[in-house]
């Protein structure tokens, strides 16, 4: 733990695990990774505290429940995504950055209950460029230049985004769910109209929590999946003995795992002190205090990953009560809603791989490797050298034959 004085806010720095859980599962900790990004994440769930927290959460649990989740691996995911893989495997070669984005756009759309009618290229690329707006919206702690002017164009894309997609995604469900259809969407649009009288939301709420499910649904569950990739074909390289294990899907489901522990999507959690915390190892926390918790230090922890905790290891044991991929998921409250859907569940020894749940990260790794995903000789992948953070620019690959 580290404490330093800012001007007049104290930031206490937390790099221990059981500091991190602590924190997490503390109810005088609220959220504040998202301070200056008002514009999408104001009133969104990741933003609430307490009562109001504890209302909107278990309205939105009841679409995050198994039986929505195996219906989604087994049969709408596996599709949507053979339909996006089809014409790069035809083409034989994808960057695994664009292709990343459009199947987690895909896949999220169809949770956060987004509609595209006219199913063109065109429709989804306009899609694709509201969801990044809301990402520089929720992120704008982090810009640089004019904050305002920034915030002002994203709360037009929110505008703009919702006369074309959400208004006619509302209407398509209210006239579903006022024929009493049981086969109505299983979404959190639909979840969150089902009970819109319980939860009395104002349109710009909704619009907002369906925009936000939109951007953590698809960029986390995307650069997951660049990442996990790109790890398995490092890791393939150096273990020729090992080239059918992408044919085991708790292999490639452990893979996921160890590449979400070694790159949580934000690199710290970040919390606001309402009142003055004694966390359990006797680290203080002041009233007042920003806390950040830094999830890179916890999930490369020697003492419960091992000596080589920094490298990626697909076979990679961890100790009871550790999750294999560390906190990327955060703890309490705001313990990630999309954790089994994006990752699936934790395999036990005697996990069963029929009713197993993999997660959509998984299953979309797993179909890429059946088409037969290669690094491409001739274009290597390079970083984007516009954040300090680890994203690729472009990730060449090449599919089908050969593999
Ligand atoms: C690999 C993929 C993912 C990662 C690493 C991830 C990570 C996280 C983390 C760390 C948090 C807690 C943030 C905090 O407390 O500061 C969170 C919360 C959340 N995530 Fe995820 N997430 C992923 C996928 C998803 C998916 C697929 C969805 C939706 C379908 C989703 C929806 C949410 C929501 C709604 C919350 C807020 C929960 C609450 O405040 O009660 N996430 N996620």
């Amino acid at each position: 733990m580290t404490t330093a004085a800012t001007g007049e806010s104290v930031v206490v720095t937390l790099s221990t695990f059981a500091d991190a859980k602590d924190a997490y599962r503390s109810r005088d900790l609220r959220q504040s990774l998202y301070d200056e990004g008002e514009v999408v994440m104001a009133d969104v769930l990741v933003n609430l505290h307490g009562t109001e927290h504890r209302d909107r959460r278990r309205v939105e649990n009841r679409m995050f429940r198994r039986d929505v989740f195996e219906r989604y691996e087994r049969d709408l995911f596996p599709e949507v995504t053979a339909q996006t893989l089809a014409p790069y495997v035809a083409a034989g070669h994808v960057d695994l950055v664009h292709l990343g984005h459009e199947l987690m756009l895909n896949l999220a759309a169809l949770t956060a209950g987004i509609d595209r009618p006219e199913g063109t290229a065109a429709e989804t690329a306009r899609l694709h460029a509201h969801m990044m707006r809301f990402i520089e919206g929720a992120t704008l702690a982090h810009a640089t230049g004019d904050k305002a002017a920034k915030a002002a164009e994203v709360a037009r894309a929110l505008e703009e985004w919702d006369a074309e997609f959400l208004a006619p995604s509302i209407a398509r469900r209210r006239e579903i769910l006022a024929a009493g259809d049981a086969e109505a969407p299983r979404d959190v649009l639909t979840t969150l109209l089902r009970h819109a009288d319980e939860l009395d939301l104002p349109h710009h709420v909704v619009r907002r929590e369906v925009a936000f499910y939109l951007l953590a649904g698809a960029h986390t569950s995307a650069t997951a999946f660049v990442r996990t990739v790109d790890h398995l074909l490092g890791w393939f390289a150096d273990h020729p003995g090992r080239a059918h294990a992408h044919t085991d899907p708790l292999f490639l489901q452990r893979a996921v795992h160890e590449t979400v522990r070694l790159n949580p999507s934000s690199p710290v959690g970040r919390r606001r002190a309402l009142a003055p915390v004694a966390l359990r190892s006797g680290t203080t926390i002041p009233e007042g205090a920003t806390v950040v918790i830094d999830l890179q230090a916890v999930n490369r922890d020697t003492t419960l990953f091992g000596p080589d905790a920094a490298a990626f290891d697909p076979d990679r044991t961890v100790p009871a009560g550790v999750a294999p991929f560390g906190l990327s998921f955060a703890a309490g409250m705001h313990v990630c809603i999309g954790q089994d859907l994006a990752a699936g569940v934790v395999a036990r020894p005697d996990t069963d791989p029929d009713t197993h749940l993999f997660g959509l990260v998984t299953g979309a790794v797993g179909q890429l490797f059946a088409a037969g995903v290669r690094h491409d000789p001739e274009h290597s992948p390079e970083r984007d050298t516009t954040t300090a953070r680890p994203y690729w620019a472009t990730y060449p690959v090449l599919l089908g034959g050969g593999s």
